[in-house]
């Protein structure tokens, strides 16, 4: 039999714990074939809890080698002979063509709990294999609309930057704002027409930044003159004068001013690194590339060709400027180099696969990062796709062009507040704790609508789905959380000491289904980060919610008054801990009453 030290075995999530101890049986059973990566998988059948595969594959490596064994199931029953004694298992058992099924010990199991609920649920936070992430997203273009597809990469990207921080990877989070450009030239010389004291107005007088750019876009196709200053002044502002400069920083802080107000409603944090921030950069990092010889001259223009896209990199433009791909490979160089990131994520709709797949693709021809996805430094894009309106057209609110996310958050919160007070919580609650109220509900059901999707389906965005309090939706899971925080209340306990005194028994099978899936919380975290999917991670809460609403429903598991009451306590404790780890990984405030 294998062994394992108790420090190993410790380490990790069930399914990694378990994952060790196949490890080392299948050094033992099969010495021959060293690399063999053991296969765990949680399997919630009749026969077990987890399930290891590995018999049958490896069983098509070794036979005709003259071994010992005769077919998968003698493998699979080695590998379960040979697995090294471990409080967590309870039983073992090979099925079929050599599946070898787990049944993971009860008291483990509570004692596993128990441990989090006294030391936090911090105790159970995955340890990926990398110290810093770059997450790149909302990353909105200044003077330009920030639509509904900023704000899926605001809601997505925050939730991946959660997870990577709750793993203990400090993560610099990125807003790449679009603000250089040509474009720009016709917006400073717009502003001078119509503000020449430009920089005492504020946002108010330019009132709408969208419309700013559009009436600035006429002018300059209907005006030679118009036009030809504008294009100056872009060469003046790029030469750094002062003027110029100036009014570009104030049509920057404009559009702040407006991502701002979204940013807040969302408790979203970033920080600021416009591509501008790289300019300075550029020149150096396309010398080097040229150095290298992966810059070559095509049509006026210097590019990066990419084996297998018939479409170069345009890195120069032929007029000799700069280009969203210029301003990428010098972002990508930067936070390689400079921040030291190993994990570089960035987070925009799947329109803009073909660009990051072109500039990951010359990263590694330069070297920058390793061939293949599964080592780091790592480059990973994470794209989304359409929200669509009720008509299943690209959303639009009702007459307007663009809809303006300040407004659709505004909405989710009001139409939450009615809600709320319809329900008679005016006369019981505070002003404050009916606001407080309203934007948890109001925002977090906007958050988890876009996250419980695959992120590359399109998904219709719809106020009445939302808000429901029924079915899959924040609303449902939020007031499921409030209804546990109320019965432990009305226990009149003092659930801090339970924590200590208590104990936690998973006697009837409802209560061990809860405790499994309370288990699994932290490969379920891992999972969804590793793989870049919050969808996971909603799926889970979810199904916690609707296994710990069959526990709490059962009248054998009746809590207050049973003569198991503290243990069920603290199982109603334990469910609410990791939901509100998963609403705040989600980025979603919980509610405690309703
Ligand atoms: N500003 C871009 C847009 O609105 C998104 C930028 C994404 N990040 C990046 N490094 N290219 O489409």
């Amino acid at each position: 039999m294998a062994t394992v030290t108790e420090e190993e075995e410790c380490m990790g999530n069930v399914k990694a714990q378990l994952a060790k101890l196949f490890e080392a049986s299948l050094r033992v059973t099969i010495p021959n074939e060293p690399d063999v990566e053991p296969l765990v998988a949680a399997c919630g059948g009749k026969f077990g809890d987890y399930q290891c595969n590995n018999a049958m594959g490896l069983w098509s490596k070794i036979k005709g080698k003259g071994t010992q064994f005769r077919g998968p199931p003698a493998v699979g029953e080695a590998i379960k002979n040979n697995l090294p004694s471990s409080e967590m298992i309870e039983s073992c058992s090979v099925a079929g063509p050599g599946f070898v099924n787990v049944v993971l010990s009860k008291n483990w199991m509570a004692k596993s709990i128990q441990k989090m609920l006294i030391e936090g649920i911090d105790t159970w936070a995955p340890m990926p294999p990398v110290k810093t992430a770059v997450v790149d997203f909302s990353s909105p273009n200044v003077a330009k609309e920030m639509h509904v597809g900023h704000l899926r990469s605001t809601i997505i990207g925050d939730t991946l930057a959660r997870m990577l921080e709750f793993s203990k990877v400090e993560v610099l989070r990125r807003n790449h704002v679009g603000d250089w450009g040509t474009q720009f030239g016709m917006l400073i010389e717009f502003l001078f027409e119509k503000f020449p004291n430009f920089e005492d107005i504020t946002e108010a007088a330019i009132g709408d930044l969208q419309a700013f750019y559009k009436a600035s876009k006429q002018r300059f196709d209907a005006d030679p003159a118009f036009k030809q200053r504008a294009q100056q002044a872009v060469v003046r502002l790029q030469g750094g004068e002062d003027k110029y400069r100036r009014a570009w920083a104030k049509i920057c802080e404009i559009s702040r001013t407006e991502f701002h107000k979204v940013y807040q409603r969302l408790a979203v944090h970033l920080e600021e690194k416009g591509e501008s921030f790289y300019n300075p950069y550029i020149p150096g990092v396309i010398d080097a590339l040229t150095k290298q010889g992966l810059v070559e001259e095509s049509q006026g223009a210097r590019v990066i060709f990419i084996e297998g896209i018939n479409i170069p990199l345009i890195v120069v433009k032929s007029d000799g400027g700069f280009n969203y791909a210029s301003t990428d490979m010098t972002a990508l160089w930067y936070r390689l180099n400079e921040e030291k990131a190993e994990w570089i994520i960035y987070v925009t709709d799947v329109g803009q696969q073909q660009h990051f797949d072109m500039v990951f693709k010359a990263a590694k021809r330069a070297g920058w990062l390793p061939q293949g996805d599964s080592s780091y430094p790592k480059a990973s894009h994470v794209s989304f796709g359409l929200v669509l309106g009720e008509d299943g057209k690209r959303f639009r609110t009702r007459n307007t062009e663009v809809v303006r996310l300040v407004d659709l958050l505004d909405e989710a919160k009001s139409r939450s507040k009615a809600v709320l007070i319809e329900r008679g919580k005016g006369e019981e609650w505070t002003e404050e704790e009916i606001e407080s109220t309203a934007e948890a509900v109001g925002y977090g059901a906007v958050k988890y609508a876009d996250l419980k999707n695959n992120r590359l389906t399109n998904y219709t965005f719809n106020f009445d789905q939302m808000l429901n309090d029924k079915g899959n939706t924040a609303v449902y899971l939020l007031y499921a959380h409030a209804r546990i925080c109320s019965i432990i209340r009305k226990s009149g306990t003092d659930i801090e000491e339970l924590k200590n005194k208590g104990t936690v028994v998973l006697g009837h099978k409802d209560e061990r289904d809860l405790g499994l899936h309370l288990l699994q919380f932290a490969e379920v975290v891992e999972e969804a980060f590793t793989n870049l999917l919050p969808n996971v991670l909603c799926d889970y809460l979810y199904n916690l919610s609707e296994i710990f609403s069959k526990f709490y429903s059962n009248p054998e598991c009746k809590v207050i008054g049973s003569d198991v009451e503290t243990s069920r306590l603290l199982l109603c404790e334990a469910t609410a801990v990791v939901m509100r780890k998963c609403f705040n990984l989600l980025g979603i405030t919980p509610i405690y009453k309703i």
